[in-house]
């Protein structure tokens, strides 16, 4: 299968989803969101990149002294955090229809990124991190939060089996963390559980270039 197609199936499958995604995943989601924004540690007047927004759901976790710019490939996701950022009334946040593996900014742009449950949701997750890498400055954080392929053997074995079916609803169920970092140059400072079950990880890096 094609990068290409990929790209399509990710941008139907959130066309589907946007109109039910908060119902579906604000709450089960919602410690981790938290604590990815709480790692970032979020400076007055940095300059902060979210990337794969979608419905914007950690906007409300951003304090007002940032400068927010939030990306997203499905245009439908986006319309719901436009909508978010008009009700929460938020003039530091700039959203934009982008694809993340080829970003519209130049390198260094950013203090700091942050993509929480979207690097297992897009089709090639190390181009996106290198592109993270890219548009944050040296010495900046990076920060993503994600389902990554558990290391115990049982259960990686039926995150492998169950893996075709969860990349036809959009998301990729066995990603592993370690050869994902090593893909992209980034050694973690922090690797963190969060939500339910402790399923989730949240991983802080510093973009040493
Ligand atoms: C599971 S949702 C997560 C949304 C949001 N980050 C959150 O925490 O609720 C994954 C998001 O990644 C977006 N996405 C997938 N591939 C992308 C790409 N190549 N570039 C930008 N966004 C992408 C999807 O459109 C979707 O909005």
């Amino acid at each position: 299968m094609d990068a290409a197609l990929e790209k399509r199936q990710v941008e139907r499958a959130y066309e589907l989803y946007a109109p039910v995604y908060d119902f579906i995943f604000d709450w089960i989601f919602a410690p981790g969101r938290v604590a990815a924004v709480k790692h970032l540690d979020i400076q007055r007047g940095d300059s902060v990149l979210e990337v794969g927004i979608g419905t914007g759901l950690n906007l409300p976790l951003y304090p007002p002294a940032c400068r927010l710019t939030g990306i997203d490939l499905s245009a439908e996701m986006l319309d719901k955090a436009v909508e978010r950022v008009q009700t929460l009334a938020m003039p530091n946040v700039t959203l934009k229809v982008m694809d993340a593996t080829s970003m519209d900014f130049a390198d260094d742009e950013f203090d700091k990124a942050v993509a929480t449950y979207t690097i297992s949701a897009v089709p090639d997750p190390v181009a996106v991190l290198r592109e993270m890498r890219r548009v944050v400055k040296p010495g900046g954080v990076l920060v993503t939060l994600n389902h990554f392929r558990s290391e115990r053997r049982v259960m990686g074995w039926l995150e492998d089996l169950v893996a075709p079916l969860c990349t036809r609803l959009g998301w990729k169920s066995n990603l592993a963390l370690g050869p994902l970092l090593a893909a992209v140059g980034l050694e973690p400072e922090v690797v963190a559980r969060a939500n339910m079950f402790n399923g989730w990880r949240l991983v802080k890096c510093v973009n040493r270039k």
